[in-house]
């Protein structure tokens, strides 16, 4: 299982915790934005933080928790992230928004809110590279992990056995030593706060990838 960290809730300075997940065997930093109108709070304005994530060398995995994601992608697309994900409750055109993130060789993911079902995005399962399932409602780092949205994994594997897509399934919110169990099938974990308010990053990344 890969790993995805969140830095929204941490402990540390933001240039403390982005070096500490450098030092982590991580798969991606999650860079978690938000717009103050999809979510109530504003977060990882790009303009505030695109010089530490410059300076990070992890691969980055952008969350765009924002209701038009037009100028984050073009803003975000600058760092040259591996995926840039974005929710599928927003008024936009999704399939002219995925169409937008491939032209710049970028991954494209789709996030589920908890109460968002599958079906809504059945339509474009067959051209995304990620379905973000978000066992927290979007937000905040630090909430606990809803087990009502576990069922959601089963039903994506299946849809991409059948059909032979190829989208990797990732979970994001309140992921930690007690809930791993839950998503131990998932391809990605996110996971915050169980890490960045920890004093060894390192040691929570080895227990949920259950590393003895
Ligand atoms: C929720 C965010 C998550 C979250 C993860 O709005 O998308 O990435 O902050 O943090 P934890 O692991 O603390 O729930
Ligand atoms: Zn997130």
């Amino acid at each position: 299982m890969k790993i995805s960290v969140s830095y929204l809730k941490s402990k540390y300075t933001i240039k403390t915790t982005l070096n500490k997940i450098d030092l982590t065997d991580a798969d991606y930093l999650h860079v978690d934005v938000m717009d103050g109108r999809f979510v109530p709070r504003k977060k990882n304005q790009y303009i505030e933080i695109k010089d530490y994530l410059k300076e990070i060398k992890k691969e980055l995995d952008i969350h765009l928790m924002v209701e038009d994601p037009l100028k984050y992608i073009l803003d975000y697309k600058n760092l040259k992230p591996t995926y840039i994900t974005i929710q599928s409750e927003i008024k936009h055109d999704l399939k002219d928004l995925i169409y937008m993130i491939k032209s710049y060789g970028i991954k494209v993911g789709i996030a589920l809110n908890p109460l968002t079902s599958i079906e809504k995005i059945e339509d474009y399962l067959k051209d995304i590279d990620q379905v973000l399932i978000l066992s927290v409602n979007p937000g905040a780092g630090g909430q606990s992990f809803k087990k009502s949205v576990i069922y959601k994994i089963e039903i994506l594997k299946k849809l991409r056995e059948e059909n032979g897509y190829h989208y990797e399934i990732s979970v994001d919110g309140g992921v930690n030593i007690e809930t791993r169990k839950y998503i131990k099938d998932v391809d990605i974990a996110v996971s915050g706060s169980y890490i960045c308010e920890s004093d060894n990053f390192q040691e929570k990344i080895n227990i949920l990838r259950n590393v003895k």
